[in-house]
């Protein structure tokens, strides 16, 4: 405890003094301004790092690191050179360069799947180095989205919903009338492995077996990229298939019987009222 007591105060001491006689609170990162979530495609996008630097530092470099992998360097009054993903689908207009002890701006031409993930923005100058991260998303809608309902059994039916071509990997839910069906109480679910995810064709399916329907009801299924708004609904109408005749027949007869329990009302009232 001693030891650690005198290694710290001299050098807190140390920062007190320089605090108090320099007058700046050297290098920081003011923010990191990626956006976090950008469809496959579209374009340009400004990746922005905002800093506070010293103006007597000396040997400021910028960096950029995406999932680790260092993707940028700049070190004024030299241009930045990007590397890696990034590699030539980077500009960087005269306005961006005018600042560099302001601000850093990767601006992405055109955004792409491999851009996903976690952006780093370190600066460093030979008194001091900061660092700020963001993430960022880069999806791509479904190209198909199917949701149907297959007779299971006598008793039960399969209702499942299919979604290609969607990434990051959707999460999907099924609802019956607006109530969500999965494994939890007696309904039984199994989803689909999704071990050839990041093949050329993504797929992911849900299936949900549930207890048949005496009616017609509405099944609709969710899709969502997780951590985004990205979502999709999609519904249908199901029909009671397997007992469909006879249910048919049911109906039909109910509906005759309603149709004379209101005529009947119909002339009691007019009794009544006569
Ligand atoms: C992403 O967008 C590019 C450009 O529009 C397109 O060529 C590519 O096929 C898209 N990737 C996916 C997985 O849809
Ligand atoms: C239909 O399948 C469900 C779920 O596996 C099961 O609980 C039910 O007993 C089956 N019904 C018939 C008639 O086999
Ligand atoms: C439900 O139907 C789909 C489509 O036919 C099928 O791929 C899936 O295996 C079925 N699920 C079960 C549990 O039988
Ligand atoms: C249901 O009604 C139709 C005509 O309305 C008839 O042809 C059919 O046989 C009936 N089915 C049953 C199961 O009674």
């Amino acid at each position: 405890m001693l030891s650690i007591a005198r290694t710290i105060s001299p050098s807190i001491i140390a920062l007190l003094i320089f605090g108090c006689y320099s007058g700046t609170h050297g290098t920081s990162i003011r923010s990191l301004d990626v956006p976090h979530i950008v469809r496959n495609g579209t374009g340009p996008v400004d990746l922005i790092c905002i800093y506070e630097i010293d103006k007597d530092d000396n040997g400021l470099v910028i960096k950029w690191f995406h999932e680790a992998y260092q993707i940028y360097q700049w070190i004024p009054p030299m241009p930045p050179q990007d590397i890696g993903i990034i590699k030539g689908l980077a500009e960087y207009p005269a306005e961006n360069l005018r600042n560099p002890y302001s601000h850093s701006v990767i601006q992405l031409k055109t955004i792409t799947i491999d851009m996903t993930g976690e952006y780093v923005c370190t600066i460093s100058t030979f008194q001091y180095e900061a660092s700020a991260s963001a993430k960022m998303i880069v999806y791509v809608p479904e190209s198909d989205m199917t949701v149907r309902t297959y007779p299971f059994n006598k008793t039960h039916v399969n209702l499942t919903c299919a979604v290609t071509g969607a990434r990051p990997r959707p999460s999907l839910r099924l609802y019956v009338e607006g109530i969500e069906k999965n494994d939890r109480g007696s309904d039984y679910e199994s989803s689909k492995s999704s071990t050839d995810w990041y093949e050329d064709d993504p797929r992911v399916s849900l299936d949900v077996i549930i207890e048949d329907m005496p009616d017609p009801a509405v099944v609709e299924c969710e899709m969502s990229i997780p951590d985004t708004e990205y979502r999709r609904r999609k519904r249908i109408v199901y029909y009671p298939t397997q007992l469909l005749p006879y249910r048919t027949n049911v109906s039909q007869g109910r509906h005759k019987a309603m149709l004379l329990i209101d005529i009947f009302y119909v002339i009691v009232l007019r009794l009544i009222v006569t």
